[in-house]
């Protein structure tokens, strides 16, 4: 049975949870080495890992070269703009052949039932770098975070301001298996994917949907904010003065605990979704979020080789 990671849910919350202790104890234990030193242990030598991306990215593309050098394997990126897969060659066989050169794939595209297709027709792993209905790996790294910055997951109150978006559905999912919570605020026609919340809310997660900003803020652990336009969708002023109330600044912030953390998947459109003072503030953990990407994915790919 080949471990594909198209969904949090694909490893369930046992398989997160285990995910994430790994990824802090071998972020831990090579800390101060240099980034492209492979791990001692090297547990992923001769591997390689094939990355397809038919939408841009910095993190993914770089966080899974890095991690598969950290783990003692290699990577090869495909851009479609440059691949057959760009001039019409099948996902299928696209699927097929590079199953026969590579021991996992990870794939970024548009429609989520891209991924699905190819994980269909390939015969080792594929891993979700992000589509336009989820980003379990993104969610990887912001759990990491917050554990790190010394908040546990069950009963987290964590608040989504903005858009209803791929990243929020990959919360919303983390939520259910995690047993945590999430006030959504997002404006009326904006709302986030009603099935990632209905299983959420089954499985035992608190979704709330508000449309004031400060009310679900108020007393958060977690203020959650991403870009008001996301890859792929026309920039049109409707949206983004629809989402101006939705802004976090300095004033939202204090709305939530005063310990309360700040995280977003960048890039950041700083002046809109988020401000200067907040992105730069003592309570944004931005970067090590960013840098997170690296070692949760380190986790995952172990994870779907069956090592964890
Ligand atoms: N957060 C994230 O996925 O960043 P990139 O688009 O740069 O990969
Ligand atoms: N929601 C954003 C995330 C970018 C990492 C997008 O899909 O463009």
């Amino acid at each position: 049975m080949i471990r594909h990671f198209l969904s949090l849910s694909d490893a369930g919350g046992d398989g997160v949870a285990a995910m994430l202790g790994d990824a802090i104890d071998r972020k831990s234990a090579r800390r101060g080495q240099p980034k492209g030193r492979p791990d001692a242990d090297a547990p992923l030598a001769g591997h390689v890992l094939a990355m397809v991306f038919e939408k841009a990215s910095t993190r993914t593309r770089v966080s899974f070269d890095v991690a598969m050098r950290q783990l003692g394997g290699s990577a090869v990126v495909l851009d479609s703009g440059t691949t057959q897969l760009g001039r019409g060659e099948t996902i299928a066989d696209t699927a097929r052949v590079l199953s026969r050169m590579a021991d996992a794939i990870m794939l970024r595209t548009d429609d989520h039932a891209k991924i699905e297709e190819l994980a269909h027709h390939a015969t080792v792993p594929v891993i979700n770098g992000l589509t336009d209905l989820s980003h379990p790996c993104q969610i990887m790294a912001d759990l990491q975070t917050v554990i790190e910055h010394g908040k546990a997951l069950p009963g987290l109150e964590v608040a989504w301001l903005g858009d209803g978006n791929n990243v929020l559905n990959s919360i919303v999912e983390a939520a259910g298996l995690m047993k945590f919570n999430v006030r959504i605020a997002v404006p009326q026609g904006y709302e986030s994917d009603a099935g990632f919340i209905a299983r959420a809310v089954a499985d035992g997660a608190r979704i709330t949907l508000e449309r004031d900003a400060a009310a679900a803020a108020a007393g958060a652990d977690v203020i959650v904010t991403d870009t008001w336009i996301s890859m792929g969708q026309a920039h049109a002023e409707a949206k983004l003065a629809a989402m101006a109330p939705y802004q976090v600044d300095a004033a939202l912030m204090a709305h939530a605990k005063p310990d309360a953390l700040f995280l977003h998947c960048l890039p950041a459109h700083r002046g809109e979704e988020v401000t200067d003072a907040v992105i730069d503030g003592p309570r944004s953990v931005v970067w090590d979020e960013a840098e997170n990407r690296i070692h949760a994915q380190k986790a995952v790919l172990r994870w779907v080789l069956g090592q964890i």
